[in-house]
């Protein structure tokens, strides 16, 4: 794979977006994302050799939503190392992402730390000694150099409306803290949570922070390798929610959804790919952003299920 194969895929992807009539439904539930344009579209793609290409609206900043979670589970993983593991479970979720069934059934530990109630566990973690201004520095210079960019920043306005509408997460951080997996208060972990998933990121950023995953960062390994090996398994089996087998099965690679649209998906030492378009399918993933992905694993060969 390299840079003269993959141009003019990428021009024929977004043509092909732009035709498709469906777009998806915007997120609605968090009231400062509810009126984004849903025609747009965004992709761009780091390689091996270090070009990076792109396509469509993929200089225009979206909120990360959910694909944050990935960072903090690199940074949690690097603190903790497998004893992370005794409070947040590795198996994929069957009902929708903030479900508190799904965490009533299995005694307050989190199906897998990118559910909602995995992630504000993993972000609970990261409090340990710090304030929440020094954990989302840390996230915020975490994702920075992952990027090589400093140009990165959080909203604060996405963090404060979701905070002002966020009662899903508040029930979730509450049933945790009553199962003894919450360590700080709920408040504090959800304002440091939300104002994580208020990370404002262009297709370039992202791609480019995906870099470390695909073990392709220029200064070498950000984090274990151990550890990116975990991450890729948890983004290929619970990356997309209850919607992960079907991702699996379309796109065949890693990949993390967010509800701005956005996703991070990632072939193992060959690319860091992000897409964005913020309309969603039911299980709350970039409709059009899974189309895209799916037509570019198609032409290059990339599920790792493939065989020819
Ligand atoms: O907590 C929430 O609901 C949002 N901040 C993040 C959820 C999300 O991105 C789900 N992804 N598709």
């Amino acid at each position: 794979m390299d840079s003269q194969s993959v141009r003019p895929l990428l021009d024929d992807i977004c043509a092909a977006m732009e035709q498709r009539e469906d777009r998806g439904r915007v997120a609605d539930y968090i009231p400062e994302l509810a009126g984004i344009d849903p025609d747009q579209f965004g992709i761009s793609i780091c390689l091996a050799d270090g070009q990076q290409l792109s396509a469509g609206d993929a200089t225009t900043g979206f909120s990360v939503q959910s694909v944050s979670k990935v960072f903090t589970l690199a940074i949690a993983l690097g603190r903790y190392g497998s004893r992370f593991w005794d409070r947040v479970g590795r198996e994929p979720s069957t009902l929708v992402f903030n479900s508190v069934q799904e965490l009533e059934t299995r005694d307050g530990i989190p199906p897998n730390p990118f559910v909602n109630s995995g992630a504000i566990v993993t972000t609970d973690s990261l409090l340990v000694g710090a304030t929440p201004k020094e954990t989302l520095a840390e996230i915020i210079q975490f994702v920075r150099q992952a990027a090589s960019d400093d140009d990165i920043y959080m909203d604060p306005e996405v963090a404060a409306s979701e905070n002002a509408s966020g009662h899903r997460n508040r029930s979730l951080a509450h049933f945790l803290r009553a199962c003894g997996n919450l360590r700080h208060d709920c408040d504090l972990t959800l304002g440091t949570y939300f104002h994580h998933c208020a990370l404002e990121m262009t297709c370039e950023q992202l791609a480019r922070t995906g870099r470390f995953l695909a073990g392709l960062h220029p200064s070498g390994h950000l984090i274990q390798p151990g550890h990116i090996r975990s991450i890729n398994a948890l983004m290929m089996t619970c990356g997309h929610y209850n919607g992960s087998g079907e991702f699996a099965y379309r796109v065949g690679i890693p990949g993390k959804s967010g509800v701005g649209g956005g996703i991070l998906a990632i072939v193992p030492r060959r690319a860091s790919i992000a897409v964005w378009s913020p309309g969603l399918d039911q299980f709350g993933n970039s409709l059009r952003g899974t189309a895209a992905l799916a037509k570019l694993t198609h032409l290059l060969r990339l599920s790792v299920f493939s065989v020819s």
